[in-house]
């Protein structure tokens, strides 16, 4: 452990915590993958499902991160190293590794959000599907994605370079109201298209007969999509946590951070739905380019619906941004707590070691499915399930004590904590981590393979 004691930063209000971690949640998990899984994986029916596994998996697995950091007020590195003996003080080295991965190339899809931001209000999106698709893939990788991937890099940096009162809290305190207030807005415009009736029958009537018939698959995807949600297994919630400096009610505001979350994600099914439904667009098929292709070819058929565009495609850019500076300050929080770098220099230099790594990402589709694929289901799994069985089988006396500071006396809610982190985590992690190697070894001797070969 480092003998220097630097005074450590803190979060300003209890607001500004939950804003930050509702910040780092809702991001294009929520705006784009969430509302095409319900619409496919059987509507309401799906929903509860997930629902369960928020309540199940994901609250349990937030609390284990809440109070790893709070207990030991350190980066991830700092925190495993604390708490773990032997091999366990080094998986915080895994956080650190999925957090530097994750946003290089988390920046490239933002970029891709301020694109066509821009779009909408230069020349407006194109209402044929397959032109929009080409015009995508033109802009998706290039000259052009690359520069916009640093400026979206550019602007992490800045906020995060802030610090956490200065930076994190004052941007999280803006973005994360104006997200909430624009979401609200536009499902309440979508409401009133006429597509809108057809549009809610397929995403909210249940369909049993779907989940009976792929629970195998859907089952998996909805742990997934909830751990990837709640930004959970690469050390976002320690680092966040970590800055709280009283003992506050942990539960309470995770309970809360999941609402928020789950809210927009719900919402943002009310948007997209009626929108693609009105246009005639198909909500079938939810590839990469679920939103940069059909619903902007949704756009481009609605009246107005460059304008429309511009706000939806400028909120999902602030989501993003929001949730990026949460993946950043996990690795700046190592620099600045384990190195003693200043913090400006350690965002500078991190942010410009992340802008690098992506390039590759913004150059070519198949190399960012590279990085994706590996980051997302492989590295994020493996430090959440290292992490639930650390806390959950060895370390479970000492988070249960953190977790009651704050609350009181847990009585038989932290042993029912601990169990749920002891078996339906580890086992939802685990099934997972066996289908994202099997996935990527897929993906390795498939495209990659075959790009290589081109
Ligand atoms: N939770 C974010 C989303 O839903 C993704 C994310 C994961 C962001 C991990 C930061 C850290 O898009």
């Amino acid at each position: 452990m480092s003998s220097v004691e630097i005074p450590r930063e803190t979060w300003a209000t209890r607001i500004g915590f939950i804003f930050a971690a509702v910040g780092s949640a809702v991001g294009l998990g929520n705006i784009w993958r969430f509302p095409f899984q319900v619409g496919q994986e059987g509507g309401a029916a799906f929903l509860v499902m997930y629902l369960l596994f928020i309540l199940a998996v994901g609250f349990p697995a937030m609390l284990v991160e809440f109070v790893v950091g709070r207990y030991t007020e350190r980066n991830p590195v700092g925190a495993l190293r604390e708490i773990g003996t032997g091999a366990w003080r080094y998986v915080g080295w895994i956080f650190i590794a999925t957090g530097f991965v994750i946003l290089s190339y988390y920046s490239v899809v933002a970029g891709w959000t301020i694109r066509y931001t821009i779009l909408g209000l230069q020349d407006g999106y194109l209402a044929d599907a397959g032109e929009a698709e080409a015009q995508f893939v033109s802009l998706a990788s290039g000259l052009d994605a690359i520069f916009l991937h640093a400026v979206f890099m550019g602007a992490v940096v800045l906020i995060v370079a802030a610090g956490i009162k200065r930076g994190i809290e004052l941007a999280v305190k803006v973005m994360v109201p104006a997200i909430i207030v624009i979401a609200v807005g536009l499902a309440a415009y979508a409401a009133t298209l006429e597509g809108a009736g057809d549009a809610y029958a397929y995403y909210l009537s249940p369909d049993l007969g779907v989940i009976a018939a792929n629970w195998t698959s859907i089952l998996p995807a909805a742990a997934g999509q909830a751990f990837f949600t709640l930004s959970l297994g690469m050390g976002v919630m320690i680092t966040y946590a970590s800055y709280l400096g009283e003992e506050r009610n942990l539960a309470e505001d995770g309970a809360i951070v999941i609402g928020f979350d789950t809210a927009i994600a719900f919402i943002t099914g009310l948007i997209v739905f009626p929108i693609l439904f009105t246009a005639g667009v198909d909500p079938g098929d939810p590839g990469a380019g679920a939103i940069f292709v059909s619903l902007a070819a949704a756009f481009g058929d609605l009246t107005l619906g460059w304008l429309i565009g511009t706000v939806f495609f400028g909120t999902v850019a602030i989501a993003a941004l929001s949730s990026a500076i949460s993946l950043m300050e996990v690795v700046v929080s190592y620099a600045v707590d384990e190195l003693e770098v200043d913090r400006r220099v350690a965002a500078l230099a991190i942010g410009g070691g992340m802008f690098v790594l992506g390039v590759p990402s913004a150059y070519d589709l198949v190399l960012l499915d590279l990085f994706d694929l590996f980051a997302d289901q492989i590295l994020l799994v493996l430090g959440g399930l290292l992490l639930a069985i650390l806390v959950g089988w060895i370390l479970s006396d000492l988070a249960v004590e953190e977790l009651s500071l704050g609350i009181g006396d847990l009585g038989g809610y932290g042993t029912a904590w601990i169990w749920a982190v002891r078996i339906p985590v580890v086992l939802v992690l685990l099934v997972a981590l066996a289908l994202g190697v099997l996935d990527y070894l897929e993906f390795l001797t498939g495209p990659f393979a075959e790009w290589l070969g081109e």
